[in-house]
């Protein structure tokens, strides 16, 4: 069914100047681009998107690192896009990722690794409502 995700290009991503690159990974596995915007996350706003990882010892390193910079969020529709994106992203750690997976080809850490995805329907349904109003996604 086609379906809709949400995906962010993280700050390590914006810095070395790879948006462009990471989304024509995105359109040649057949994701379209349905809404975008570069924003300067603050504190308050990367701690409530991640909150499920509150308890993990890793949570504030991956709260200052997701407002060291900008992000580039976004929505992307496409047959199967939840799947289908984390397929092209990679394992989370891209020691572990795929050839050819974004993370394979361009993230620098576990931490710092160039993107996030949705990792079902449900949840991305709840990410791209807490970044975008429903009048900014054109399908
Ligand atoms: P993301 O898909 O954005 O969701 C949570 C993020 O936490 C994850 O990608 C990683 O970038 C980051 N992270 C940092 N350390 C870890 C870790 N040890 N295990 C899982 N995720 C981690």
């Amino acid at each position: 069914a086609i379906e809709r995700t949400f995906s962010i290009l993280k700050p390590d991503a914006t810095r070395r100047n790879l948006t462009g690159k990471i989304n024509a990974v995105f359109e040649d596995a057949g994701l379209r681009i349905v809404a975008q915007k570069r924003i300067q996350m603050s504190r308050a706003q990367a701690e409530a998107f991640y909150g499920v990882h509150r308890e993990r010892g890793f949570f504030n390193d991956l709260v200052s690192f997701m407002i060291s910079g900008p992000v580039v969020v976004q929505v992307l529709e496409g047959e199967n896009a939840v799947a289908r994106h984390r397929e092209v992203m990679g394992a989370t750690n891209p020691a572990n990722a795929a050839e050819g997976t974004v993370r394979k080809m361009f993230a620098e850490s576990i931490e710092a690794n160039s993107v996030h995805g949705s990792d079902s329907p449900e949840n991305a349904a709840i990410e791209i409502a807490y970044f975008f109003a429903g009048t900014e996604i054109v399908g």
